[in-house]
């Protein structure tokens, strides 16, 4: 029987206060409820369905764009939002009865580890259980419904937080962590018993545990020692908690890999980034998106790379490299900023306060200062000027700037493309190139230089005497 994971990220979420669903805010580098489904992927659910109703489109949209991966998930749009068992009900309507385990989770709980779904399931379907339950004992339980059980330990229901006596708020310190493993065919069949007679006027899905107690069925709670992994994040204040948590998380697996922290509390890198050993990050790098980063670099201080591919041996120092690549041996900053596509071959270098787009630098090419090049192609040896950039757009159009091997181009030069210059040329510092430069020539585009002598001498005198 296929495994289905509902993750529900229907709810607007205002304790919030924004504009945006709460399941699109970002924990480190992605939304909330990106790491929901990749926590129930990496747990083996064959399906997941995604339950979605406040700012639906702006979910929707981020799943689309976000590549093949996740085309996927199934959405189900929850109109109206009744509750958590009216999500689950919306999910009946929209795709018919699912059989087979149902793993039901909350898309505001990001910290979920897929084993502990994966042990969730097992119990479920050991015990043949209609429902099993997670609970946690996190230190303060106000936000959660809590697990209500007689002496013996057996479940009686799940109380929500809001309809709780204040007794029962003192006394009930088991907290329902908000994952569950259903049998989907009972699920399903029992679902519309649930009502909306309670303190917050809503059909609650935790009803259904005492729902199933009442008619017999076996229900278990399954109680997990490390609530941390179960934190829901309701505010921005518990946002930040949770990014605390991820971020030290996935520092602590870098480093039992082999890669160094200077200071891991100031060290940001997303799941899917992938670090090589000895590699060092320094103080305030952020590593996003699909990163990878090879061995034996430096990386940092002050450096953002986002979906950027860096070798072994590299050096990134105060930099920004985006949707970009550097082979090995490269030097980057201080203060680079590569991006939309920019290539640098191995043993080049893009120095201090430049620009790269869309640019290939071949082999051992060095860009050192003060420079934008963008959408250019350079060969190999190539050495830029200070200064120097490409004129590669005419308000309306692109163009491409080719630039061959062992190029020398001076100081404060213009390539107005299209242009190309040939291998082994030499272009004058100044100049402004807008006709191609054959191989081995030298370009050269200034007015002549005009001195006098004596001039400024006689002029500071005449100043002197005017006194
Ligand atoms: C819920 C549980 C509570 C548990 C806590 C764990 C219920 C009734 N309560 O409370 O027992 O301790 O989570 O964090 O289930 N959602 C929808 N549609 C809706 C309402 C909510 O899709 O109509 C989604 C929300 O987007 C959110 C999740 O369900 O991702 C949980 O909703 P939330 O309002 O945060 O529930 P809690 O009050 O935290
Ligand atoms: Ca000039």
């Amino acid at each position: 029987m296929p495994s289905t994971a509902i993750i529900l990220a229907a709810g607007k979420g205002t304790r919030m206060k924004s504009r945006h669903p709460k399941v699109m805010h970002r924990l480190l580098d992605r939304p909330l409820a990106w790491w929901a489904v990749r926590s129930a992927r990496q747990a083996g659910m064959e399906r997941i369905v995604l339950v979605v109703g406040s700012g639906a489109q702006e979910v929707r949209d981020y799943f689309a764009a976000d590549g093949d991966a996740d085309a996927s998930i199934e959405f189900v749009e929850q109109k109206e939002r009744l509750g958590t068992g009216h999500a689950v009900r919306c999910v009946r309507d929209a795709l018919g009865e699912l059989k087979g385990p149902v793993v039901v989770m909350y898309a505001d709980m990001p910290l979920v580890h897929p084993q502990t779904i994966r042990s969730l399931v097992s119990e479920a379907r050991a015990k043949h259980n209609a429902c099993t339950v997670l609970s946690m004992t996190p230190p303060d339980p106000s936000d959660y419904g809590r697990v209500d059980a007689s002496d013996d330990g057996t479940v009686r229901a799940i109380i929500e937080h809001e309809d709780c006596t204040p007794e029962q708020r003192e006394a009930l310190r088991e907290c329902n962590s908000g994952l569950y493993c259903f049998c989907g065919r009972r699920l399903f069949a029992n679902i519309d018993r649930i009502t909306n007679d309670n303190a917050q006027g809503e059909y609650y899905l935790t009803d259904m545990v005492g729902i199933y107690v009442g008619m017999g069925e076996p229900v278990s709670v399954v109680h997990a020692d490390d609530y941390h992994e179960l934190l829901g994040v309701n505010s921005r204040s518990q946002l930040a908690v949770a990014a605390k948590v991820m971020q030290r998380r996935i520092n602590e697996g870098l480093m039992a890999e082999g890669v160094s922290m200077l200071d891991p509390e100031q060290v940001w890198v997303g799941a899917e980034v992938r670090v090589g050993q000895d590699t060092t990050l320094l103080p305030q790098t952020f590593l996003w998106g699909r990163t990878i980063v090879g061995s034996d670099c430096t990386i940092g201080p002050n450096s953002r790379l986002t979906n950027a591919t860096v070798g072994d041996r590299c050096l990134v120092d105060e930099t920004i490299i985006v949707d970009s690549a550097i082979d090995n041996d490269v030097s980057c900053g201080p203060r680079a900023y590569l991006r939309g596509g920019a290539h640098f071959h191995d043993r080049s270098k893009a120095g201090t306060h430049v620009e790269l787009k869309g640019t290939e630098v071949g082999v051992g090419s060095k860009v050192p200062h003060l420079s934008y090049l963008g959408d250019a192609r350079l060969g190999s040896g190539v050495n830029i000027g200070g200064g120097t950039i490409t004129c590669n757009y005419d308000g309306k159009h692109k163009s491409r700037t080719e630039i061959g091997d062992h190029v020398f181009i001076g100081s404060d030069v213009m390539l107005v493309a299209p242009v190309t210059i040939g291998d082994n040329a030499l272009v004058g510092a100044a100049s402004c190139i807008t006709k191609d430069v054959p191989a081995g020539a030298l370009s050269l585009e200034r007015s002549r230089q005009l001195t006098q002598r004596g001039w400024a001498d006689a002029y500071w005198k005449r100043l002197e005497e005017e006194d």
